[in-house]
C-alpha cells in the first residue's frame, strides 16, 4: 500500500450512496436462523421512491483512522452490535484492489483487513416514525461499502449481506417489486432478493403513508418475531400453508398489473400478520385505534365501489401504508383521509401532507379551508355519523414505487468532511 498527501489526515477515499426503503405486501415474519437472519417464508415488497423516503450514507477510508466509527443522523452510534460487524466482515472479505492514480493510492485486497472506515448515515424521514429505517440503512451501508471496497458481486449477493444487517434490508437493493426468496441452504447463500419487476412496470400506483400518532413503546420486529416463532401456532400454519400460495398469486398479480388481486392479497396478508401477533404469547399489539379506523374506512370504500380502490398494509407499528390503483383514485383517497383525519387547527396543509404534493392539487386541496369544506364520503353518508379525528395522524407522505440504490457522485452530497474524516 502507498499513499500520498500530508496535513491532518493522510489520503481519504469516499463514496456516497442513496437507498430506498420498502413496504412488504407479503410479510416476512419469523426466522429459522437468528444469526444469519434466514426467514421461514418468502416475502414480497414494493420499493418506495427514494425522493420521498431514503437513507444517504457516506463511507470513507483513511490510513489515519484508528477504528471503525459510525454516525446516524449526526449522532455517533456503536458498531459493536453483531449485525454491523457481520456486514462489515462480509464486505471486507470480498474487497478488491483499488487504484486512484490522481491521489496516488494503490490498495490491494489484503489492505482492507487493517484499514478502518468512518460511516455517516442520514434518513430523510424521522427515524422514530417507524418507517423501516433499518431496511434503507443496511441496504445503503452495504451498497456504499461495496463500491468503496470495489466488491465485484452483483446486487443479489449484496442483498444477502444486507440481509444480515436486517432481514427486510435485502429487498431494498432493488427498485420496483422485489421478492426475498427464503432459500434452503443452511449457509444462507440462496436467501437473496430478486427483482420481480422494475418501478416503471406499474407506475400509476400511488402510495400514501399515514404516520399515526402513537405514545406506545413498540416491540421491535426482531423481538416480536422471535416470540411469534416460539409461541404462535398460526405463524407455522401461515408460513407452511398460506404464504407459498400467496407468493405465487402475488407474483401473477404484479406481472399482470391486476390491482384487485394485488389489493386483496396485500390486505389479507397484513391482517394475517397482525393476527399472528395477537396469537403470540404475550400478544403483540402493533396497530392502534387509528389503524383500525383506517382499515374500516378503506374496507367500507372498497365495498361501496364494488371494486378494490385501495390496498392497506401495516408493519410492526400503527402507521398505515395505503396503495391506490391510480392517481385519480389517490386524490379521492387523500380527500377521504383528510376528511377523517384533518390536521390540527394551527397546522399548514403543506407540512401535513409531505412527499409528492401534486396529489393535493389534483384533489383540489389548496388550503385548510378546502379541507374544512370536504363533504363526508358517500359511503358513510346515510348510516354512520361522520366523526373527524384531528390530531390522530401526525402527517401523510405521498409517494410511489421507486428505484433501487444509486451512487451520488456530487461531492456536495457527501456527509463526511474529507479534511477531518468526521460528519460535516
Ligand atoms: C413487519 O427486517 O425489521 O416489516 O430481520 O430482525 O431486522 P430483522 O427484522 P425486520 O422485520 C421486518 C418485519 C416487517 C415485515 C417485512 O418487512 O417483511
Amino acid at each position: 500500500m502507498s499513499s500520498s498527501g500530508g496535513g491532518p489526515l493522510e489520503w481519504v477515499l469516499m463514496v456516497t450512496a442513496r437507498s430506498p426503503t420498502n413496504i412488504a405486501v407479503i410479510k416476512y415474519w419469523g426466522k429459522r436462523d437468528e444469526t444469519l437472519i434466514l426467514p421461514i417464508n418468502d416475502s414480497i415488497s414494493v420499493t418506495l421512491d427514494p425522493d420521498h423516503l431514503c437513507t444517504t450514507t457516506t463511507v470513507t477510508v483513511s490510513p489515519s483512522f484508528t477504528s471503525d466509527r459510525m454516525w446516524l443522523n449526526g449522532k455517533e452510534i456503536s458498531l459493536c452490535g453483531g449485525r454491523y460487524q457481520s456486514c462489515l466482515r462480509e464486505i471486507r472479505m470480498r474487497a478488491g484492489d483499488v487504484e486512484d492514480e490522481e491521489k496516488g493510492i494503490h490498495l490491494r485486497k489484503e489492505d482492507w483487513e487493517r484499514l478502518h472506515v468512518h460511516i455517516a448515515s442520514y434518513n430523510n424521514f424521522p427515524t422514530a416514525a417507524g418507517l423501516a429505517s433499518s431496511a434503507a440503512g443496511f441496504a445503503c451501508l452495504v451498497f456504499a461499502l461495496g463500491k468503496l471496497m470495489n466488491v465485484k458481486e452483483d446486487n443479489g449477493k449484496l442483498s444477502s449481506i444486507a440481509r444480515q444487517g436486517s432481514g427486510s434490508a435485502c429487498r431494498s437493493l432493488y427498485g420496483g417489486f422485489v421478492k426475498w426468496a427464503m432459500g434452503n441452504d443452511a449457509s444462507g447463500c440462496d436467501s437473496i432478493a430478486v427483482q420481480l419487476a422494475s418501478e416503471t412496470h406499474w407506475d400509476n400506483l400511488v402510495i400514501i403513508i399515514a404516520v399515526v400518532s402513537s405514545q406506545q413503546k413498540e416491540t421491535s420486529s426482531t423481538a416480536g418475531m422471535h416470540d411469534s416463532v416460539e409461541t404462535s401456532t398460526l405463524l407455522h400454519h401461515r408460513s407452511k400453508e398460506v404464504v407459498p400460495k400467496r407468493i405465487l398469486q402475488m407474483e401473477e398479480a404484479i406481472k399482470n398489473r391486476d390491482f384487485a388481486s394485488f389489493a386483496k392479497l396485500t390486505c389479507a396478508d397484513s391482517n394475517q400478520f397482525h393476527a399472528v401477533c395477537l396469537d403470540t404469547c404475550p400478544p403483540i399489539f402493533y396497530m392502534n385505534d387509528t389503524s383500525h379506523r383506517i382499515i374500516n374506512y378503506m374496507e367500507r370504500w372498497n365495498r361501496f365501489e364494488g371494486a378494490q380502490q385501495v390496498a392497506y398494509t401495516f408493519d410492526a407499528g400503527p402507521n398505515a401504508v395505503l396503495i391506490a390503483r391510480d392517481r385519480k383514485t389517490a386524490s379521492h383517497l387523500l380527500q377521504r383521509l383528510l376528511f377523517y383525519f384533518p390536521p390540527p387547527a394551527d397546522n399548514e396543509l403543506t407540512s401535513y401532507v409531505l412527499g409528492d404534493k401534486s396529489i393535493l392539487e389534483e384533489a383540489g386541496l389548496h388550503a385548510m379551508k378546502d379541507v374544512e369544506a370536504l363533504p363526508p364520503p358517500p359511503e358513510i353518508k346515510d348510516n354512520v355519523p361522520s366523526k373527524r379525528y384531528a390530531g390522530d395522524v401526525s402527517y401523510f407522505i405521498c409517494t410511489r414505487p421507486g428505484r433501487g440504490p444509486i451512487l451520488l457522485t456530487d461531492e456536495d452530497k457527501s456527509l463526511i468532511d474529507p479534511k477531518t474524516g468526521i460528519p460535516k
